[in-house]
Protein backbone atom coordinates (compact mmCIF):
# COMPACT_ATOMS: atom_id res chain seq x y z
CA UNK A 1 0.00 0.00 0.00
CA UNK A 2 0.74 3.24 -0.70
CA UNK A 3 1.65 5.88 2.02
CA UNK A 4 -0.67 8.45 3.82
CA UNK A 5 0.17 12.05 3.02
CA UNK A 6 -1.47 14.86 5.01
CA UNK A 7 -2.52 17.80 3.32
CA UNK A 8 -4.94 20.93 4.80
CA UNK A 9 -7.21 18.48 6.50
CA UNK A 10 -7.30 15.49 4.22
CA UNK A 11 -5.59 12.16 3.53
CA UNK A 12 -4.05 11.46 -0.06
CA UNK A 13 -2.21 8.43 -1.19
CA UNK A 14 1.26 10.24 -1.60
CA UNK A 15 1.32 9.99 -5.42
CA UNK A 16 -2.00 12.41 -5.38
CA UNK A 17 -0.51 14.97 -2.72
CA UNK A 18 -0.46 18.23 -4.21
CA UNK A 19 0.25 22.07 -3.08
CA UNK A 20 -0.32 24.59 -5.69
CA UNK A 21 2.58 26.48 -7.45
CA UNK A 22 1.28 29.22 -6.23
CA UNK A 23 2.00 28.37 -2.56
CA UNK A 24 5.04 30.87 -0.81
CA UNK A 25 6.23 27.73 0.50
CA UNK A 26 7.32 26.61 -2.99
CA UNK A 27 8.31 30.54 -4.57
CA UNK A 28 9.44 32.05 -1.30
CA UNK A 29 10.56 29.34 0.86
CA UNK A 30 8.49 31.25 3.00
CA UNK A 31 7.20 28.44 5.15
CA UNK A 32 8.79 26.70 8.73
CA UNK A 33 8.74 23.06 9.84
CA UNK A 34 9.77 20.20 12.42
CA UNK A 35 11.21 17.01 12.30
CA UNK A 36 10.22 14.33 15.04
CA UNK A 37 11.63 11.25 15.45
CA UNK A 38 9.30 7.63 15.80
CA UNK A 39 10.79 5.15 17.92
CA UNK A 40 8.54 2.14 18.69
CA UNK A 41 5.74 4.03 16.92
CA UNK A 42 5.98 6.50 19.69
CA UNK A 43 7.05 10.32 18.86
CA UNK A 44 10.08 11.48 20.62
CA UNK A 45 9.76 14.97 22.66
CA UNK A 46 6.42 15.63 20.90
CA UNK A 47 5.93 18.92 22.77
CA UNK A 48 8.99 20.57 22.31
CA UNK A 49 8.74 20.12 18.51
CA UNK A 50 5.77 21.29 18.60
CA UNK A 51 6.44 24.47 21.09
CA UNK A 52 9.29 25.52 18.76
CA UNK A 53 6.81 24.96 15.92
CA UNK A 54 4.76 27.62 17.06
CA UNK A 55 7.84 29.90 18.17
CA UNK A 56 8.92 29.77 14.16
CA UNK A 57 5.16 30.55 13.09
CA UNK A 58 5.65 33.85 15.41
CA UNK A 59 9.14 35.01 14.29
CA UNK A 60 8.06 34.73 10.67
CA UNK A 61 4.89 36.78 11.34
CA UNK A 62 2.70 34.06 10.65
CA UNK A 63 -0.40 34.12 12.57
CA UNK A 64 -2.19 31.28 12.57
CA UNK A 65 -3.70 29.05 15.83
CA UNK A 66 -2.21 26.21 14.93
CA UNK A 67 -4.13 23.56 17.06
CA UNK A 68 -1.99 20.74 19.46
CA UNK A 69 -4.38 18.42 20.12
CA UNK A 70 -5.55 18.47 16.88
CA UNK A 71 -1.80 18.10 14.94
CA UNK A 72 -0.73 15.43 17.39
CA UNK A 73 -3.45 13.46 16.48
CA UNK A 74 -2.72 13.62 12.80
CA UNK A 75 0.86 12.97 13.24
CA UNK A 76 -0.46 9.78 15.47
CA UNK A 77 -2.75 8.72 12.38
CA UNK A 78 -0.23 8.74 9.45
CA UNK A 79 2.12 6.55 12.01
CA UNK A 80 -0.66 3.96 12.40
CA UNK A 81 -1.57 4.02 8.80
CA UNK A 82 1.66 4.36 6.98
CA UNK A 83 2.64 1.53 9.99
CA UNK A 84 5.97 3.81 10.94
CA UNK A 85 8.00 1.60 13.98
CA UNK A 86 11.34 3.59 13.47
CA UNK A 87 11.94 6.90 11.28
CA UNK A 88 10.34 10.47 11.73
CA UNK A 89 7.04 13.29 11.22
CA UNK A 90 7.69 15.83 9.31
CA UNK A 91 5.33 18.71 9.42
CA UNK A 92 5.19 22.26 7.06
CA UNK A 93 3.23 25.17 7.39
CA UNK A 94 3.05 27.54 4.64
CA UNK A 95 2.05 31.28 4.73
CA UNK A 96 -0.63 29.78 2.29
CA UNK A 97 -1.59 30.65 -1.58
CA UNK A 98 -1.39 33.61 -3.59
CA UNK A 99 0.08 36.29 -6.06
CA UNK A 100 3.95 35.92 -6.23
CA UNK A 101 4.76 39.26 -4.20
CA UNK A 102 7.31 39.73 -1.78
CA UNK A 103 5.33 41.94 0.01
CA UNK A 104 2.83 39.82 2.23
CA UNK A 105 1.40 42.00 4.75
CA UNK A 106 -1.38 43.41 2.83
CA UNK A 107 -3.22 39.78 2.39
CA UNK A 108 -4.75 37.44 4.00
CA UNK A 109 -3.17 33.71 3.59
CA UNK A 110 -4.78 30.43 4.57
CA UNK A 111 -1.79 28.55 5.30
CA UNK A 112 -0.69 25.29 4.09
CA UNK A 113 -0.49 22.54 6.25
CA UNK A 114 1.80 19.19 4.81
CA UNK A 115 2.27 16.15 7.00
CA UNK A 116 4.01 13.07 5.71
CA UNK A 117 5.97 9.98 7.63
CA UNK A 118 9.51 8.79 6.20
CA UNK A 119 10.25 5.12 7.65
CA UNK A 120 14.22 5.65 9.05
CA UNK A 121 16.80 3.98 10.73
CA UNK A 122 17.73 6.21 13.87
CA UNK A 123 18.99 3.56 16.29
CA UNK A 124 21.90 1.34 15.71
CA UNK A 125 23.01 2.70 12.88
CA UNK A 126 26.49 2.48 11.45
CA UNK A 127 27.22 6.26 11.76
CA UNK A 128 25.94 6.06 15.34
CA UNK A 129 28.47 2.82 15.81
CA UNK A 130 31.69 3.99 13.88
CA UNK A 131 31.10 7.92 13.83
CA UNK A 132 31.30 10.11 11.03
CA UNK A 133 34.01 12.65 9.29
CA UNK A 134 32.96 15.90 8.30
CA UNK A 135 34.86 19.33 7.55
CA UNK A 136 34.31 23.09 8.22
CA UNK A 137 32.41 25.05 5.44
CA UNK A 138 32.09 29.00 5.74
CA UNK A 139 28.68 29.61 6.86
CA UNK A 140 26.47 31.16 4.39
CA UNK A 141 23.26 30.70 5.63
CA UNK A 142 20.79 33.87 6.75
CA UNK A 143 21.33 35.55 10.41
CA UNK A 144 18.23 34.21 12.00
CA UNK A 145 19.28 29.62 12.04
CA UNK A 146 17.09 29.90 15.43
CA UNK A 147 14.27 30.00 12.60
CA UNK A 148 13.03 26.25 11.32
CA UNK A 149 12.32 27.89 8.07
CA UNK A 150 12.61 25.69 4.79
CA UNK A 151 15.26 27.91 3.21
CA UNK A 152 17.67 25.24 3.36
CA UNK A 153 20.00 25.52 0.14
CA UNK A 154 22.96 26.32 1.65
CA UNK A 155 22.63 23.44 4.20
CA UNK A 156 21.97 21.15 1.37
CA UNK A 157 24.73 22.69 -0.69
CA UNK A 158 26.87 22.01 2.31
CA UNK A 159 26.01 18.48 2.97
CA UNK A 160 26.88 17.89 -0.69
CA UNK A 161 30.12 19.02 -0.42
CA UNK A 162 30.97 17.26 2.04
CA UNK A 163 29.70 13.69 0.09
CA UNK A 164 31.89 15.23 -2.69
CA UNK A 165 34.74 14.85 -1.64
CA UNK A 166 33.77 11.48 0.49
CA UNK A 167 32.86 13.31 4.11
CA UNK A 168 29.60 12.91 5.72
CA UNK A 169 28.70 16.06 6.91
CA UNK A 170 30.17 19.84 7.19
CA UNK A 171 30.05 22.19 10.23
CA UNK A 172 29.96 25.83 9.46
CA UNK A 173 32.60 28.13 11.07
CA UNK A 174 31.50 32.03 11.49
CA UNK A 175 33.90 34.87 12.51
CA UNK A 176 36.35 31.58 13.63
CA UNK A 177 34.13 29.80 15.68
CA UNK A 178 31.59 26.72 14.76
CA UNK A 179 27.88 27.62 14.56
CA UNK A 180 26.74 24.03 13.87
CA UNK A 181 26.13 21.05 11.59
CA UNK A 182 24.47 21.05 8.18
CA UNK A 183 20.91 19.94 10.07
CA UNK A 184 22.63 19.23 13.52
CA UNK A 185 23.91 20.79 16.82
CA UNK A 186 27.88 20.57 16.74
CA UNK A 187 29.27 19.28 20.49
CA UNK A 188 32.72 18.59 21.72
CA UNK A 189 34.24 17.12 24.68
CA UNK A 190 37.62 18.68 26.38
CA UNK A 191 40.72 17.16 28.50
CA UNK A 192 38.47 17.69 31.85
CA UNK A 193 35.67 15.74 30.38
CA UNK A 194 33.57 18.63 30.16
CA UNK A 195 30.57 19.05 27.42
CA UNK A 196 31.11 21.96 25.66
CA UNK A 197 28.37 23.75 22.97
CA UNK A 198 27.75 26.51 21.27
CA UNK A 199 24.98 28.56 23.33
CA UNK A 200 21.92 29.77 22.45
CA UNK A 201 21.48 32.94 20.10
CA UNK A 202 19.93 33.75 16.47
CA UNK A 203 23.21 31.64 14.65
CA UNK A 204 21.99 28.59 15.82
CA UNK A 205 19.02 26.48 15.83
CA UNK A 206 18.07 25.43 19.53
CA UNK A 207 17.92 21.96 19.08
CA UNK A 208 15.47 19.71 21.15
CA UNK A 209 17.93 17.05 21.29
CA UNK A 210 20.99 19.15 22.09
CA UNK A 211 18.18 20.88 24.91
CA UNK A 212 17.38 16.92 26.10
CA UNK A 213 20.74 15.98 26.27
CA UNK A 214 21.78 19.20 28.21
CA UNK A 215 18.81 18.46 30.94
CA UNK A 216 19.95 14.33 31.06
CA UNK A 217 23.92 15.41 31.76
CA UNK A 218 22.24 18.00 34.64
CA UNK A 219 20.57 15.58 35.73
CA UNK A 220 23.18 12.54 35.84
CA UNK A 221 26.12 15.42 37.25
CA UNK A 222 27.78 15.43 34.25
CA UNK A 223 30.15 18.14 33.08
CA UNK A 224 28.82 20.88 30.74
CA UNK A 225 29.37 24.32 29.38
CA UNK A 226 27.31 26.36 26.85
CA UNK A 227 29.92 28.23 24.93
CA UNK A 228 31.15 29.51 21.48
CA UNK A 229 34.28 27.00 20.48
CA UNK A 230 36.86 27.28 17.66
CA UNK A 231 37.66 24.81 14.54
CA UNK A 232 41.40 24.65 16.44
CA UNK A 233 39.52 23.38 19.86
CA UNK A 234 37.17 21.05 17.91
CA UNK A 235 40.61 19.67 16.31
CA UNK A 236 42.69 19.45 19.63
CA UNK A 237 38.94 18.14 21.31
CA UNK A 238 39.65 14.49 22.91
CA UNK A 239 35.90 13.89 21.44
CA UNK A 240 33.17 15.36 19.14
CA UNK A 241 29.66 14.71 18.25
CA UNK A 242 26.23 16.08 16.57
CA UNK A 243 23.01 15.47 17.89
CA UNK A 244 19.81 15.98 15.90
CA UNK A 245 15.76 14.09 15.86
CA UNK A 246 16.99 12.28 13.18
CA UNK A 247 20.48 11.16 14.68
CA UNK A 248 19.97 11.14 18.53
CA UNK A 249 23.77 11.25 19.80
CA UNK A 250 26.11 11.00 16.24
CA UNK A 251 30.51 10.47 17.12
CA UNK A 252 32.45 12.79 14.83
CA UNK A 253 35.90 11.01 14.65
CA UNK A 254 37.38 13.55 11.66
CA UNK A 255 37.41 16.90 11.44
CA UNK A 256 39.23 18.12 8.08
CA UNK A 257 40.96 15.15 7.74
CA UNK A 258 42.28 15.45 11.02
CA UNK A 259 41.08 12.99 13.74
CA UNK A 260 39.70 13.73 16.60
CA UNK A 261 41.63 12.52 19.98
CA UNK A 262 42.33 9.07 18.64
CA UNK A 263 39.82 9.06 15.35
CA UNK A 264 37.95 6.18 16.85
CA UNK A 265 34.66 6.34 18.98
CA UNK A 266 35.65 7.23 22.50
CA UNK A 267 34.17 5.98 25.70
CA UNK A 268 32.33 9.39 26.67
CA UNK A 269 30.32 9.60 23.54
CA UNK A 270 29.66 5.99 23.79
CA UNK A 271 28.41 7.13 27.53
CA UNK A 272 26.63 9.82 25.83
CA UNK A 273 24.50 7.91 23.24
CA UNK A 274 23.53 5.14 26.31
CA UNK A 275 22.34 7.77 28.52
CA UNK A 276 20.37 9.52 25.93
CA UNK A 277 19.12 6.43 24.99
CA UNK A 278 18.17 5.11 28.59
CA UNK A 279 16.69 8.25 29.15
CA UNK A 280 14.59 8.82 26.08
CA UNK A 281 13.15 5.09 26.62
CA UNK A 282 11.95 5.69 30.25
CA UNK A 283 9.77 8.68 28.27
CA UNK A 284 8.06 6.41 26.01
CA UNK A 285 7.60 3.93 28.34
N1 LIG B 1 17.29 19.21 11.58
N2 LIG B 1 20.55 22.54 13.64
C1 LIG B 1 19.98 22.50 12.42
C2 LIG B 1 20.40 23.49 11.40
C3 LIG B 1 19.01 21.52 12.13
O1 LIG B 1 18.45 21.49 10.91
C4 LIG B 1 18.66 20.58 13.12
C5 LIG B 1 17.63 19.51 12.88
C6 LIG B 1 19.29 20.66 14.38
C7 LIG B 1 18.94 19.72 15.50
O2 LIG B 1 17.67 20.00 16.01
P1 LIG B 1 16.77 18.85 16.69
O3 LIG B 1 17.61 18.23 17.74
O4 LIG B 1 15.61 19.58 17.24
O5 LIG B 1 16.41 17.87 15.59
C8 LIG B 1 20.21 21.66 14.60
C9 LIG B 1 16.28 18.23 11.26
C10 LIG B 1 16.54 16.89 11.82
C11 LIG B 1 16.04 18.24 9.75
O6 LIG B 1 16.04 19.32 9.20
O7 LIG B 1 15.82 17.17 9.16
Amino acid sequence: MNKQVYVNGKYFDKNDAVVSVFDRGFLFADAVYEVTAVINGFLVDWKAHFSRLKNSLKEINLNFNIQEKEIFSIQKNLIEKNKIKEGLVYIQVTRGVGERDFNFSETQFKPTIVIFTQEKKILNTDRAKEGIKIVTLEEKRWKRRDIKTTQLLASSMGKSEASKIGKDDCWFIENGFITEGSSSNAFIINDNNEVITRELSHNLLGGITRSSLLHFCKKNNMKFRESKFTELEAKNANEAFITSATNFVVPVIEIDGDKVGKGVVGSHVKKFQKLYLNEIQKRLS
